[in-house]
C-alpha cells in the first residue's frame, strides 16, 4: 500500500533501521573479525531488502546507509584539505644496530629510565596507501589521503565502499575522532585484481601499494568498490579535542579501535622491553612470506603514551617511533638465458630466463634486465650465479652477477642485430639506449599493437583475448588491425576450439566497436608514440576526426594544453607515414570512422543562454548528468571551476569548496529547486520540460 507514498510508515522505517544494523553487524563479523554468522546469499538478500526500501522513499536516504558501500558518486576531481594534524612520516632503521642506537638516543631523553623498562607496541608495517578516517558523533564523515602530510585528498565517497570500514562506529564512541590507518590488499587478492588487469588488456599494478593507491584515488566510487581493499588501523589523529587521545598505553587505543569496529594487524603485539622488539622482528621477518598482506618491516612505537609526549616529534618524524625494515628478499639463483622480446613499438628488450626459485612466496623465473647498457652494467654472462630480488615491486630484479662463482664455461650474451620475431635489422637511434625493430608488419609488432587495440585502453573490444591474436597472426588471416574488422564466420570456424558462439561474440563485438567507438578510443587505440589516453581526449575535444587531426599540423597541436613539441611531432609523424596512411584509409573504408559530437547549437534566447554555470553537490531529483545537459539544451556552457568569470553556481546537498569560493566572490548561487524553476522559465524549450516532467513524476 505504501508503494505510492512518498512517506515511509513507521514499520518500514523501523525496518530500514533495523535491516542496516544487521548488514553493519554482518560486514564487522565477516570482514573485520573474519568469521561470518550468515550466508552471502543471505546478506545479499538482507541489502538488497535495504536497497529497495531506500529507492522507494528518498527521504531514507543515510550516508551512512551499508548500501553506500556499492558506490555511486562520480566526482569531477578531488578535493585537497588539511589535516587536523600533521601525519607525519616514520624514521627507517636499516639494521637492527640502526636500532640499537635509536633505544640508546631514547634513553638518553629519558633520563633515569631503564632499558628494561622500555616496552614498545610492535606492528607489521604494512605497504599500503596511508589514509585518515574522520568520525563526527559516530559517523564516518570525512576520508582524507596522507598526501604531503599537511593535505590530503578528500577521498571518502572511496572509502564508504571499502568493506571493512565502519560507517558508523560500535559502542561507546568519542564524539569526534580521527582514526589513521593504510589501505592495503592481500597479497592473493591483488594477483587476482592484476589477472584480471591483464584480462581486460590495462597494465598490471607493480605492486599492492600502487594498487591501493590507484583503486582509492578514483573519481567514480564504483570503480574503487569493485577492488578489493582493506583499512588496517594503526593510530590516530585528534580525538574530542585531545591529540592522540587520552589512553595510557598505545596497546589500550589499539583495544579501543578494535571495539570500534576497526581491523588491525592481528600480528600486533606489546614487546616488554628492546630486546624483545628485536625477537619480534626477526619473527615476523622468518614468516613475512606466510603473511595475508605484504609487509616491509615492523613499527616499534613506545607503548606509554606519557614518555610519548615527553619525546615529541623531530621535523619529519616522531621520536617515540620507528620504523625497522626487512632487507629486501633476495635469493641466489642461474641465468639461464636470455630471450629478446618485442614490444608494440617495436622496442627490443631482453629478459632473463631464470632457474626458477622461491623468493618471498613467489616462484621466480624471469626477470626484466630493461636493455643492453644494463646488461653489461651489471656484468652478466650467460651461465652466470646472480643474485635476484624483489624489492616492493612483484617484478623481480636481477641484483648482479657472483664473479667468484664463475666456471669459465659462461658466455657473452650479444644483441640480436636483427629481430627475432621477423629477422628485418633493428636499429639503435642515437641517444637513445633501446634498439628497435622498426618493420611496420612485424609479427610481433603487430600483435601486440592488435593486444592494445582491442584492450580498455583502446576500442575497448571484449572477447579477443592474446590467445586469439596469436592464432589470427600465425595463421595468417590478420596482418594488420584493419583486418580484425574482414573477419568471417568462415574464417574463425576453422580455428581449433572455436565454436559458434564464440565466434558470434567475437564477431559482434566487432562490430559494435565499427558502430559505437568514439573518436577518443579510436586515436589512442592507434597507439600513437606519447599519445595516451588523455592526450587523444583533448585531440577528439578539438577535431572532428582523424581527418582534422591527421591535417593539424606542428604549430596547430600544440596550441591544445598538454601537447608540447615531442608530442605534435610524434602524431604528424604517424600521419605522415605511408604505412598508416594506408590503414586509416581501410578503417575508413571498413567503416570505423568515428566522428565527435558537433558542437551544440547556440541557444541565444532564455534565462541561461550564453551563462556559464556550474554544478558542486548532490543533487536529488536528477542525476549531475541529467542536470548539466539540461543546462546545455538550455543555451548555458557547464564550466568545472569556480573563476570571477562564472554566471552561476548550482549547488546540492553537502556542497563543499566550491561553493564558498563562489560565495566569497559574489557569484550568483542557485539551489536545486531555484535551478528547477530557471529551466522551467526557459519555457519552450524541449529539455527543460523533460527534466521538469520527470520531476513531477517523482513527485507523484
Ligand atoms: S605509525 C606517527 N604504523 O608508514 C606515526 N605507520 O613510513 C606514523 N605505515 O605514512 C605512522 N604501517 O602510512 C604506522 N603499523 C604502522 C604502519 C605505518 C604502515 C606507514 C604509514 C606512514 C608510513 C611512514
Amino acid at each position: 500500500m505504501s508503494q505510492h507514498t512518498l512517506f515511509p510508515t513507521e514499520t518500514e522505517q523501523a525496518r530500514a533501521q533495523e535491516l542496516r544494523e544487521l548488514l553493519e553487524h554482518h560486514s564487522w563479523r565477516y570482514y573485520v573479525l573474519d568469521d561470518p554468522e550468515i550466508s552471502d546469499a543471505e546478506y545479499d538478500r538482507l541489502l538488497r531488502e535495504l536497497s529497495e526500501l531506500e529507492k522507494r522513499f528518498p527521504s531514507l536516504a543515510d550516508p551512512a546507509s551499508p548500501t553506500s558501500r556499492i558506490g555511486g558518486a562520480v566526482l569531477d576531481s578531488l578535493e585537497a584539505r588539511d589535516h587536523t594534524l600533521r601525519m607525519y612520516s616514520l624514521d627507517n632503521a636499516l639494521s637492527l644496530t640502526d636500532w640499537r642506537e635509536y633505544v640508546e638516543r631514547t634513553l638518553r631523553l629519558l633520563p633515569g629510565l631503564e632499558a628494561s623498562r622500555l616496552a614498545f607496541w610492535v606492528d607489521p608495517k604494512m605497504d599500503g596507501l596511508a589514509m585518515e578516517l574522520i568520525y563526527e558523533n559516530g559517523l564516518l564523515t570525512t576520508a582524507l589521503t596522507r598526501g604531503d602530510g599537511h593535505k590530503g585528498e578528500v577521498v571518502t565517497e572511496a572509502m564508504r565502499t571499502v568493506k571493512n570500514i565502519p560507517l558508523r562506529l560500535r559502542g561507546e564512541a568519542p564524539r569526534f575522532i580521527e582514526v589513521r590507518g593504510e589501505v592495503v590488499m592481500t597479497t592473493r587478492d591483488f594477483a587476482a585484481l592484476n589477472r584480471k588487469q591483464d584480462e581486460a588488456g590495462l597494465k598490471p599494478f607493480a605492486n599492492p601499494r600502487n594498487a591501493a593507491a590507484g583503486s582509492v584515488r578514483q573519481l567514480d566510487s564504483r570503480i574503487t568498490a569493485s577492488r578489493p581493499l582493506r583499512f588496517m588501523a594503526y593510530g590516530v589523529g585528534m580525538v574530542d579535542g585531545v591529540a592522540g587521545g587520552t589512553w595510557p598505553t598505545y596497546h589500550e587505543l589499539m583495544q579501543a579501535l578494535n571495539a570500534m569496529g576497526f581491523a588491525s594487524a592481528p600480528e600486533a603485539r606489546v614487546c616488554s622491553d628492546p630486546e624483545a622488539v628485536e625477537a619480534a622482528f626477526n619473527a615476523l621477518n622468518a614468516q613475512r612470506d606466510q603473511l595475508p598482506f605484504e609487509i616491509d618491516g615492523v613499527v616499534a612505537k613506545l607503548n606509554d603514551t606519557s614518555l610519548q609526549e615527553k619525546l615529541g616529534y623531530t621535523a619529519r618524524a616522531p621520536r617515540w617511533a620507528l620504523a625497522l625494515k626487512f632487507p629486501p628478499m633476495q635469493a641466489e639463483t642461474v641465468l639461464q638465458d636470455i630471450a629478446v622480446q618485442v614490444g608494440r613499438t617495436g622496442v627490443l628488450t631482453p629478459v632473463a630466463n631464470l632457474k626458477p626459485v622461491r623468493i618471498g612466496g613467489v616462484t621466480v623465473a624471469r626477470a626484466t634486465l630493461h636493455n643492453e647498457d644494463e646488461i653489461r652494467a651489471k656484468d652478466l654472462l650467460i651461465g652466470d650465479t646472480v643474485l635476484v630480488q624483489r624489492a616492493g615491486d612483484v617484478i623481480p630484479e636481477v641484483v648482479c652477477s657472483l664473479p667468484e662463482k664463475r666456471s669459465g664455461r659462461e658466455t657473452e650474451f650479444v644483441f640480436p642485430s636483427h629481430c627475432p620475431a621477423c629477422n628485418s635489422p633493428v636499429f639503435r637511434e642515437t641517444g637513445e639506449v633501446a634498439r628497435r625493430c622498426v618493420n611496420s608488419s612485424c609479427p610481433a609488432v603487430l600483435k601486440e599493437s592488435i593486444r592494445f587495440f582491442v584492450s580498455k585502453g583502446g576500442l575497448d573490444i571484449q572477447g579477443i583475448g592474446s590467445r586469439w591474436i596469436e592464432e589470427f597472426v600465425d595463421k595468417g588471416l590478420v596482418h594488420s588491425t584493419a583486418d580484425l574488422f574482414t573477419l568471417t564466420h568462415a574464417a574463425l570456424d576453422g580455428l581449433d576450439r572455436m565454436g559458434k558462439k564464440l565466434a558470434d561474440n567475437m564477431l559482434q563485438a566487432l562490430e559494435h566497436a565499427k558502430k559505437e567507438s568514439r573518436l577518443a578510443q579510436m586515436i589512442s587505440a592507434l597507439g600513437i608514440r606519447h599519445v595516451g589516453a588523455q592526450t587523444a581526449k583533448a585531440l577528439a575535444a578539438r577535431y572532428r576526426d582523424l581527418d582534422q587531426v591527421a591535417a593539424a599540423g606542428f604549430e596547430e597541436l600544440q596550441t591544445i594544453p598538454d601537447i608540447g613539441p615531442q608530442v605534435a611531432e610524434s602524431i604528424c609523424l604517424y600521419f605522415d607515414t605511408p604505412a598508416n596512411k594506408e590503414l586509416l584509409a581501410r578503417f575508413r573504408a571498413l567503416g570505423l570512422w568515428p566522428r565527435s559530437a558537433p558542437p551544440a547549437p547556440e541557444v541565444s534566447e532564455g534565462p541561461l543562454a550564453g551563462k556559464s554555470i556550474l554544478f558542486t553537490g548532490t543533487l536529488s531529483s536528477l542525476s549531475r548528468a541529467e542536470a548539466q545537459s539540461a543546462a546545455e539544451e538550455a543555451g548555458a556552457r557547464v564550466v568545472s571551476g569556480v573563476s570571477r568569470k562564472l554566471d552561476m553556481l548550482v549547488a546540492g546537498e553537502a556542497a563543499g569548496s566550491k561553493l564558498t569560493k563562489a560565495e566569497a566572490l559574489g557569484i550568483r548561487v542557485l539551489n536545486e529547486a531555484a535551478f528547477l524553476e530557471l529551466l522551467r522559465q526557459n519555457s519552450g524549450k524541449e529539455a527543460a520540460e523533460t527534466v521538469v516532467a520527470r520531476e513531477q513524476l517523482r513527485l507523484i
